[in-house]
């Protein structure tokens, strides 16, 4: 216990001297400015875990301008003297257990907050961190995930999403439940994650919409889009709630978004048979009118850049999207160098869905991806293991990736295979996990030594000569 020694009148530090100089004695000290993840290792914070963020926003589409006040649960996992949250916004005002405390910018996403009183280990604590500022102005490292639209804007990106509109432990390890309650001009609608728990004026000429997360959520797969939203509620047939949104701002591509994303029901209903119970309390999917190239499977409700949907609908970036709520939300990275337990799967899922749809087996897909890729293609070199930090979202991370489940399923066999699918995330729901941790379970499940078949496929920097693909080899 670390009593404060209160001496009116007197400087005591002097007194500590007559303390033992043991690890144990060396008194609180500061959290660490990055998670330990060496892909980046700035990103997350050490000496605490957060278990809930309560986000209470205000955003002014024609300004760009978002107010928060986010409080932050959290429990010291040392002696804390201060500590970092991720953060790029302007702060105005930072407490910790209802005192203020110091906070400075250390970093371009470095926030760093001394509490007026040492936290102890194993206490729990609040921060609120009271802010102010146009996102889309930030820039850390020479970009903004903040995207304006026409009608509003938009959180979705990753790894980095979270510090243009939330102060958090920006690192997938540290998972905590969500508040997010956003106030709007009348007209316009907010879209997070989870359910919609209520909305209210909020003043003359404002609503409010509160968006509840009760599941484990990392920080990346948290969204906030506003715009003019057309929201529509539903059910799956299996009973799960529906909640999806389209800009009406999109204009042509809108009705193939639509027809793309009504398709939630059925594929997260056919998805369940394939991994096992939905994980979550609602599922959906928005499209607001950005123009980013990519769809992100940010938790419950997937973000799909409208360009997907320029040419016509797309179903599988659908099942993509939607298997990543099994792979990748649920069971989330321990470390970003896991990120094939995120993509391989996802993109295997669509293999599986084109199966199933009678458009091509997963073999047929697996046989022209091997076959696309000649063996001095660069695809090659990039081992899905561990792909580093540049390639992180690299092709051979979700095709060489899902190649890679393809000839697990030669090699062991169908149900085997099935039971794996569906058993790694009822194993691992709501955590993180590792690569080998997969290997591992895959090795108990089926009986196997499967040593060798990953080495191959994972963190081989060379084609592998497998006779299960490729015409050539047949
Ligand atoms: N996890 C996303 C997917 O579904 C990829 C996002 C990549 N990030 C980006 N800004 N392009 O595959
Ligand atoms: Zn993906």
């Amino acid at each position: 216990m670390r009593q404060r020694l209160i001496v009116t009148g007197a400087v005591v530090t002097a007194l500590t001297l007559t303390v033992p100089a043991s690890a144990a004695d060396a008194g609180p000290s500061p959290g660490a400015p990055g998670a330990g993840d060496s892909y980046y290792p700035d990103y997350g914070n050490g000496g605490y875990d957060a278990s809930h963020y309560d986000l209470r926003l205000k955003y002014q589409p024609k300004t760009d301008e978002l107010t928060g006040t986010a409080t932050v649960l959290a429990k010291a996992t040392q002696d804390l003297s201060r500590f970092n949250l991720d953060f790029a916004l302007d702060v105005q005002e930072v407490r910790v257990g209802g005192r203020k405390a110091e906070a400075k910018a250390t970093g371009a996403h470095e926030l760093e907050v001394t509490p007026a009183e040492p936290i102890a280990d194993g206490e729990q604590f609040s921060v609120v961190v009271r802010y102010k500022d146009v996102p889309s102005e930030v820039e850390v490292d020479g970009f903004t995930s903040w995207q304006r639209t026409p009608d509003g804007a938009v959180a979705a990106n990753e790894p980095e999403s979270a510090w243009w509109w939330f102060p958090s432990n920006d690192h997938p390890s540290d998972k905590a439940t969500y508040d997010v309650s956003v106030a709007v001009p009348k007209g316009y609608k907010s879209i997070s994650n989870g359910d919609i728990v209520s909305e209210e004026p909020a003043g003359k000429g404002w609503v409010r919409t509160a968006w509840r997360s009760d599941k484990p959520q990392a920080t990346y797969l948290a969204t906030l889009a506003v715009g003019k939203f057309d929201v529509t509620k539903g059910r799956t047939d299996s009973g799960i709630p529906v909640i999806n949104a389209y800009s009406r701002e999109l204009g042509a591509e809108d009705g193939s978004a639509r027809a793309s994303i009504e398709r939630t029901a059925e594929i997260t209903d056919w998805l369940q048979s394939v991994f096992g119970t939905y994980p979550f309390s609602s599922v959906g999917g928005y499209v607001p009118a950005s123009d980013a190239h990519f769809a992100l499977e940010t938790q419950t409700r997937p973000f799909y850049g409208n360009t997907r949907f320029k040419e016509g609908t797309d179903v599988s970036v659908v099942v993509h999207e939607l298997a990543h709520q099994w792979y990748g939300d649920s069971v989330s990275v321990a470390k970003w160098r896991d990120i094939w337990l995120n993509e391989g799967f996802a993109s295997y899922a669509s293999w599986l869905w084109s199966e199933k749809e009678d458009e091509g087996t997963a073999q047929e897909i697996a046989d022209e991806v091997y076959d696309s890729h000649p063996a001095d293609d660069e695809f090659w070199t990039v081992a899905p293991a561990d792909p580093g930090a540049k390639n992180q979202f690299h092709d051979a991370v979700y095709d060489r990736g899902a190649l890679a489940l393809q000839a697990l399923r030669n090699k062991i066999g169908d149900k085997p295979f099935f039971k794996i699918l569906k058993g790694w995330p009822a194993q691992h729901e709501g955590g993180n996990a590792r690569v080998e941790d997969f290997e591992k379970y895959a090795e108990k499940v089926s009986g196997k030594k499967l040593g060798a078949l990953f080495d191959t496929w994972l963190r081989t920097s060379a084609k592998p000569t497998d006779p299960a693909f490729g015409a050539t080899s047949r």
